[in-house]
């Protein structure tokens, strides 16, 4: 029988009762966590999401009553005890409380449980299906207290750092206009416009460059965002971003605001230290040197242009490549020269699940031998300058690929990666931070044969490439930065367009005719018409920056509720079928797959 709570007011959380509360008679209320029944004297370890307070019930200071309720205390029951902190006798050094315990004199059942389908521990081994089928037993879990609270604490202070920088926080819509740029959209179908659709935003981007229009020339809001694409460890498909705009800034506006603001909430949350200014490097220069756009700096390892060595050796997979005017590029995996065959081998196939033909290689034995895939196609002088190209000293294991660029650069980004996994190359509890600019305003895309915007079309480029823009598209630069944390891409942004000739010129170079342009943007457009300020932001993936910040593998574990791999929620079931009569309403009639 659930007793209800009347009369009684909760002291503090379990834990945060201290020593010098020692003699005082406080009420406790949480889950049990534990209940031992050493015959005449029950322990009960009480829970909530402080953590957990040793509880005695005894009969004499509880009554018969209660302490028969005591004997009935199971795993999960929630319960209400009123009692006097007193000194352990027995200290637990674990537990910020393992040195005082309540003495009970009173104990209610606020509620009973069944037996929970998983234990709510620590470090659970249950499969993740049964956790999030049961989110709100996993939620209980003390590590997801943790990442949830660490959560919470970072939108407070983000909140305070910004207001007293003088930004506002402002709404924007949930239901827009479905712009086909970037990700997928999530439709929302109207119910009054038969046939008509809202778009969920996949960022605020437009609200807030209209807000610069309207002049609240710093805007901040911790903003839901939706994007229907395929979904991995850092990708959710709804997300939530902390997204900025700012007017009359240019680019080093915009890092020295975010700077302060990082070191500020590291400082804050762990105590961490972030050096500023934070290191800069140009996407051009993280691709050459670590094959990726979002370059993990906590090691080296670095990627080295083997082209010019190679051009003319008898190695034909390597020449090829070269010829069909891509490049060879290899990174020397220091001290693994003796590493086993079979090793090598699951690399191979590592690479291969890139995109890659093959993986070349050179193994130095500590003698100075060496064994490689394709010696027998070079010469020992081509051997020796690729070897000197390498730094490759005696122990090392070299390894190439050749390929065209774009491909090279990711299969050895991804091989850069995945060794300095295997060999534990970086320090887990770093916190390297790097801005990666001058990111490529266009990107090439093959299937429909026509360029694309990198970031999204508002984006300037580089004062000095607009001539290129008509000559060399592929080569313009933009004023987009990303910031980078452990090789994980946390926030982007850029300095965007706000005079219309250029904005016009961009149109073109990404295939819009003007009428298609103005079909999509036109409010957009029409704005800038009317005073434009000049203009930039940036927004940061809340979830992968707490997940960062809390040490954990996935966005999931930072996020309530969050979706599994086909965006469907286990808990709730969605999505789910709705009956014909919703669908009716909203115009809609779903056609079975089969006929589809
Ligand atoms: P962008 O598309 O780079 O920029 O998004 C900003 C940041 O949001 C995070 N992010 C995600 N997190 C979880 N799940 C996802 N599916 C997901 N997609 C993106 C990333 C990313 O760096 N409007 C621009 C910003 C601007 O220009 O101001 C934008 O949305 O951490
Ligand atoms: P093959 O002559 O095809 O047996 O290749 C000789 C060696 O070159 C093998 O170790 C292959 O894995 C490697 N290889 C093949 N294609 C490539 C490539 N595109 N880049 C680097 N190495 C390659």
């Amino acid at each position: 029988m659930a007793e209800s709570m009347k009369g009684l007011c909760r002291s503090c959380r379990a834990a945060e009762v201290t020593k010098e509360m020692i003699g005082n008679r406080i009420t406790l209320m949480g889950w049990v966590q534990k209940a031992r029944d050493k015959g005449g004297i029950v322990f009960v370890d009480l829970r909530d999401r402080s953590g957990i307070m040793q509880v005695i019930l005894e009969e004499g200071p509880v009554s018969k009553e209660d302490f028969e309720k005591a004997g009935r205390l199971r795993a999960e029951f929630v319960i209400a005890v009123t009692g006097t902190v007193k000194m352990r006798d027995a200290v637990n050094p674990n537990i910020p409380t393992g040195e005082i315990e309540l003495q009970a004199d009173s104990l209610r059942i606020l509620s009973e449980a069944d037996v929970p389908p998983f234990p709510i521990e620590e470090n659970s081994r249950t499969k993740d299906e049964i956790r999030l089928k049961y989110r709100y037993l996993d939620l209980r879990r003390p590590d997801l207290q943790r990442n949830l609270m660490l959560r919470s604490r970072v939108a407070m202070l983000t909140r305070q750092f910004f207001a007293n920088e003088g930004f506002l926080e402002i709404e924007t819509p949930m239901l827009g206009k479905s712009t086909p740029e970037g990700a997928r959209d999530y439709l929302v179908p109207s119910r009054i416009h038969p046939g008509c659709f809202y778009g969920l935003p996949q960022s605020p981007q437009l609200y807030k460059q209209l807000l610069m229009c309207s002049g609240y020339d710093r805007y901040i809001q911790i903003a839901r965002c939706f994007r229907d694409e395929d979904l991995r460890a850092d990708r959710q498909p709804e997300f939530t971003q902390i997204d900025m705009e700012l007017s009359f800034v240019d680019v080093d506006d915009v890092i020295s605001v975010n700077e302060r603001y990082l070191a500020f909430l590291f400082k804050e949350v762990l105590g961490v230290e972030v050096k500023l200014p934070i290191e800069r490097i140009t996407w051009q220069e993280a691709m050459d040197r670590f094959g990726s756009d979002k370059p993990d700096m906590r090691f080296g390892m670095e990627l080295v242009d083997v082209s010019e060595v190679v051009k003319n050796c008898g190695f034909a997979v390597f020449t090829g490549a070269l010829e069909a005017g891509g490049s060879v590029r290899g990174i020397n995996a220091k001290g693994q020269g003796s590493m086993p065959r079979k090793k090598i081998d699951k690399l191979v196939e590592f690479v291969k699940g890139y995109g890659a033909k093959g993986l070349a290689y050179i193994a130095i034995a500590e003698d100075g031998t060496r064994k490689s895939s394709f010696a027998k196609f070079m010469t020992d002088e081509e051997m020796d300058a690729l070897v000197a190209a390498m730094d490759g000293e005696n122990g090392d294991l070299l390894l190439f690929v050749s390929d065209k660029t774009r491909l090279v650069y990711d299969v050895l980004g991804a091989l850069r990666l995945e060794l300095a996994r295997q060999l534990e190359l970086f320090d887990k509890n770093e916190f390297r931070f790097v801005w990666v600019t001058e990111f490529p305003l266009l990107e090439w895309n093959e299937d429909e044969n026509r360029f694309q915007a990198m970031h999204h079309p508002f984006t300037m480029l580089m004062e000095e490439d607009i001539d290129l823009l008509d000559t060399d598209p592929g080569k313009v630069r933009a004023k987009a930065y990303d910031i980078v944390l452990n090789g994980n891409e946390i926030g982007g942004g850029s300095v965007r367009i706000h005079q219309s000739d250029i904005q016009e010129k961009m149109f073109e170079a990404l295939g819009f005719t003007k009428e298609a342009a103005y079909e999509q943007f036109g409010f957009l457009l029409d704005a800038f018409r009317y005073g434009v300020p000049p203009h930039a932001g940036l927004a940061y993936g809340l979830d992968r920056l707490v997940m960062l910040m809390a040490g954990v593998d996935s966005i999931r574990d930072v996020i309530a509720f969050p979706k599994v791999k086909d965006a469907s929620c286990l808990m709730t079931q969605s999505p789910a079928i709705v009956d014909d009569k919703q669908l009716g309403e909203l115009h809609i009639a779903v056609v079975p797959e089969t006929d589809a």
